[in-house]
């Protein structure tokens, strides 16, 4: 390793010297890169080094010729560690963050370098906190600045932004659909309705922050490892599980949602919003119906769901954008596919046989006129997904 490579130039107290290191990898033996030919000096590291010696204390750990990180880990203890990487090392400086955050999860891990910068997607890992992009000597700087304050690393330019790269416009349309199904629950409360049903809720905050949502019944349906996670997550926000509030399990690809609604003692009331937002992509075909199918049944004339969908063409490949490529095949590596969607041409006639009737089936063209430009706002938003507000025909009507 460099011995103290980088000093810095002025006199800083030692407390405040974060520790920072940066590793040129080996590359896997059975792979041909440039130091197969020659032994170049780790000439960007030094750079990269270079943009912050001044302040903080530097080293860099050639592993090319030192393999030793884990002696290097225990006795620098760095607090940020960046790794370069061409990509012949991918697959080496994936295992190395795994290892250094075993090590030490709290320490702050960067990737960066040509791989980085042409497929930054490779290194999406949770071992691995953020990938710079190019040159990266002053997007390093920033980001070791914003870390030695404590500050977040949003907005840093060079920084591959996770989100917006891996699911192009996503945000955009997230913020927009949020904004319709937020005004959704509120109208329903100043119409004074009796219920509020989300269902998938996952960490959704609406039974929290929407104003006199406490004075109805805000019922929350989700796959039981995702509830267990929001009431962990309650608890530590709260203190508690809120009393307005009624929770049930059920996963609806393998359970019936009506059976869970009877066993958790869900009463209906005369007038219920469900909300159904950024589910039906994961869910089967036969399990849309049957949830659809419940719902209908349950419902009152003057009950109303609200429910996102995602264009048949993006789920069966037949029309995908290259944005969309990409967000479909980032849902996969999460693990997360998306499996079912539907033609908006479909949606009236689909719902009818569910015994549901659509009031409107709106999209990204909408959220721009309604959202956007009328507050001059300009952003990008995902075609792909669009939204339904329907209501039931009920069990009056259908008498
Ligand atoms: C992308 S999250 C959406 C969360 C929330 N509605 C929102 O928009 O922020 C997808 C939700 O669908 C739920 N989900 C996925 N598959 C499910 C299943 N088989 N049964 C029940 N819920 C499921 C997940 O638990 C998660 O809460």
């Amino acid at each position: 390793m460099c011995q103290r490579s980088c000093f810095p130039s002025h006199s800083i107290e030692e407390d405040d010297l974060m520790s920072i290191l940066l590793i040129e990898p080996s590359k896997a033996l059975v792979t041909i890169g440039g130091e197969d030919v020659l032994m170049y000096e780790p000439l960007a590291l030094e750079y990269v080094a270079a943009g912050t010696a001044d302040e903080h204390d530097v080293q860099i750990l050639d592993m090319r010729l030192e393999p030793d990180l884990e002696g290097v880990l225990g006795l620098f203890r760095p607090d940020v560690i960046g790794i370069t990487a061409y990509t012949v090392n991918v697959k080496t400086v994936r295992r190395l963050f795994q290892a250094i955050k075993a090590w030490r999860p709290e320490t702050l891990t960067e990737a960066g370098g040509h791989h980085a910068t042409m497929v930054p997607e490779d290194f999406v890992s949770p071992a691995i906190d953020l990938i710079a992009l190019g040159e990266g000597v002053f997007t390093f700087q920033e980001i070791v600045r914003r870390r030695d304050k404590g500050e977040g690393f949003d907005g840093i330019p060079g920084l591959f932004a996770l989100g917006e790269q891996l699911t192009p416009d996503v945000m955009g349309g997230l913020l927009c659909r949020m904004r319709y199904i937020d005004d959704a629950p509120s109208g329903a409360l100043e119409e004074g309705w009796g219920q509020v049903v989300i269902m998938g809720a996952g960490l959704d905050t609406r039974p929290y922050r929407v104003r006199g949502v406490e004075t109805t019944q805000v019922v929350e349906i989700d796959h039981p490892a995702a509830q267990t996670l929001k009431k962990v997550c309650l608890r530590r926000a709260l203190g508690g599980l809120p009393a307005h509030g009624l929770f049930i399990r059920v996963d609806l690809d393998r359970q019936c949602l009506d059976d869970a609604m009877r066993s958790s003692g869900f009463q209906p009331r005369e007038r219920i919003c469900f909300i159904w937002e950024g589910v039906t992509q994961y869910i089967t075909a036969e399990a849309v119906d049957a949830t659809l199918r419940t719902i209908s049944r349950i419902m009152g004339v003057e009950t109303t769901i609200v429910f996102t969908y995602i264009w048949r063409g993006i789920i069966d490949g037949s029309a995908r954008s290259q944005a969309e490529e990409r967000i479909v095949a980032s849902a996969h590596r999460l693990g997360l596919p998306w499996i079912f969607g539907l033609e908006p041409v479909d949606i009236r006639p689909y719902l009818a046989e569910r015994g549901l009737l659509l009031v409107e089936d709106l999209g990204a063209d909408e959220y721009r006129e309604r959202y956007l430009a009328s507050a001059g706002r300009r952003m990008n938003v995902f075609e792909g997904e669009r939204i339904v507000l329907a209501r039931g025909v009920g069990k009056h009507a259908q008498a």
